[in-house]
């Protein structure tokens, strides 16, 4: 219990320190060519005579889809992506017409059949989407498809195992919450979360939840339903990009930002992580991207936006035991991975101190294991963990020249080097091999760019 309200409060804590804390000014991933971001040449809305996303009326709904293109519906009409042209609902959702109600990408990895499908509510009817096709049988009853669920909602979010008990959908009715586990035998629970308020629309977006009331949204927590922001923001400010707001529109014109940005543009990472909960970084320019998680879309992030207080160039990191290590120069700094990331008391410490070494290129530990591995230049050195003090061991010669970086997780060992990368099944193969492998693609095979 004590943990928890401080888990609660470290939440809140990092929530005030830092208002702009992880919100999605974010794009559809349909179209890899650019970085839609921050488009050089601010987009004329309106110009089709259709809707305009940014007169602050607010939506109906918010999803995303089984691509991970966000989609944002207001009567007839749906955006996708963060400024795309307002589109007729029928046009990307066939059979359907606006205005709908509610909106979800499902998740329930224990129903293949049913993961990743999009649902659509209007009225009474239930439609479901995969893969740009209206399944059949659909449109249904909601009180076939989900019993005990009422009719005409205000909004619907998918809630995945982990972030709450199991995999679930929250629906939002007249200030009532219907909480409609997804398991063998459906369950509904009904709870009234006074505090957030209705929620017109409602939509999770990388492990976060948000409550939108018209234009306005705030963050807020699944299980308790509590408010997590400190006040509501404006959704053109963070979802959609209308002309003279946002928190990036000072730096669309910057070609070198709009590189580090871009995860398409073919330049160096600095490092690459993963960790015990499968997820997975890339680090650049004191910027990251979540590697695994492409069904959200693509968004560069200041690292101090999860990494509470980091900043700058991250020159190798690599997890252990729930924390994650990252190597600044010559200096360590640890975080604890749990819902957030919580700094580890008396860091950063020197480098030398904290693994007995001076300078590192890239480091990496393979699951379950307390052997680090650490490269600088052509050569590899074992670092046990679980040892103090801790040394390097041995020496050994690789045939990689310069590595920029490296992760090994259950698919083997890569070696990041450029635009490149190396594939190894494991450490002994890379020791072992005499000279490289046949190289991949970091942007075609990390970053779901198009070749
Ligand atoms: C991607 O966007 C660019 C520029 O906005 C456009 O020229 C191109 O046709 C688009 N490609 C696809 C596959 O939609
Ligand atoms: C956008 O176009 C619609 C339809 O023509 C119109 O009703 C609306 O007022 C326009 N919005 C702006 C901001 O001009
Ligand atoms: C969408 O609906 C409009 C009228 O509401 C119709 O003119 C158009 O053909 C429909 N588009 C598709 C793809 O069904
Ligand atoms: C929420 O909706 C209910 C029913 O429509 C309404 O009675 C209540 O006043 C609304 N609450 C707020 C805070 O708007
Ligand atoms: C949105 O928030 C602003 C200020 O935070 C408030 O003035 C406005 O009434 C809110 N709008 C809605 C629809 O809740
Ligand atoms: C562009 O962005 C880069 C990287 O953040 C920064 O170093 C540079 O100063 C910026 N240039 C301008 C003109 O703002
Ligand atoms: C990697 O693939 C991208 C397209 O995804 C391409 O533009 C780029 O040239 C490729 N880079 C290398 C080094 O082959």
């Amino acid at each position: 219990m004590g943990r928890m309200i401080l888990y609660l409060s470290t939440l809140t804590l990092l929530f005030l320190l830092s208002p702009g804390l992880s919100y999605p000014l974010i794009k559809g991933k349909s179209n890899h060519t650019g970085s839609n971001l921050f488009p050089v040449t601010p987009p004329s809305l309106n110009v089709t005579g259709l809707a305009d996303a940014c007169t602050g009326e607010g939506f109906d709904a918010v999803t995303l889809d089984d691509q991970g293109a966000m989609h944002y519906f207001r009567g007839d009409f749906v955006w996708v992506g963060s400024h795309g042209p307002a589109q007729l609902i029928n046009e990307t959702w066939k059979h359907l017409h606006g205005p709908i109600d509610a909106a979800f990408r499902n998740h329930n990895k224990n129903k293949p059949l049913e993961h990743q499908r999009t649902y659509i509510f209007q009225g009474s009817s239930v439609f479901c989407y995969f893969e740009g096709s209206l399944l059949e049988g659909y449109p249904r009853p909601i009180s076939q498809e989900f019993p005990g669920i009422p009719e005409h909602l205000d909004s619907a979010v998918e809630c995945h195992e982990g972030e709450c008990k199991s995999d679930s959908i929250i629906f939002f009715k007249d200030g009532t919450v219907y909480i409609y586990s997804t398991q063998e035998v459906p369950a509904v629970k009904q709870r009234q979360w006074a505090a957030l308020g209705n929620c017109t629309a409602a939509l999770r977006w990388l492990e976060r939840y948000y409550c939108f009331n018209g234009i306005n949204f705030t963050r807020f927590d699944p299980v308790s339903g509590e408010v997590l922001s400190a006040r509501p923001l404006d959704a053109r400010d963070y979802f959609v990009t209308c002309p003279g707001r946002g928190h990036g529109h000072n730096v669309r014109k910057n070609a070198t930002l709009m590189a580090i940005k871009d995860q398409c543009s073919g330049q160096s990472f600095e490092a690459f992580s993963s960790d015990d909960k499968g997820r997975m970084y890339a680090f650049r320019g004191g910027l990251y991207f979540r590697v695994d998680s492409s069904k959200d879309g693509w968004h560069a992030w200041p690292l101090s936006h999860t990494w509470r207080n980091l900043h700058g160039v991250v020159d190798a990191a690599f997890s252990w035991e729930n924390k994650m290590y990252f190597i600044q120069g010559s200096q360590v700094i640890i975080y604890l991975s749990d819902q957030i990331f919580i700094p580890v008391l008396g860091y950063p410490k020197p480098l030398k101190e904290e693994l007995g070494v001076t300078e590192i290129d890239a480091a990496f530990t393979c699951p379950h294991s307390s052997d680090l591995y650490i490269i600088r230049g052509n050569k590899l050195q074992l670092v046990d963990l679980q040892k103090t003090p801790r040394s390097p061991g041995l020496e050994k010669q690789i045939s990689h020249a310069q590595v920029d970086s490296a992760i090994c997780n259950v698919n083997g060992l890569f070696i990041f080097q450029g635009p490149l990368f190396y594939h190894y099944n494991n450490v002994e193969g890379l020791v072992s091999s005499t000279e490289l492998p046949k190289p991949g693609n970091i942007t075609k095979h990390f970053m779901d760019c198009l070749s």
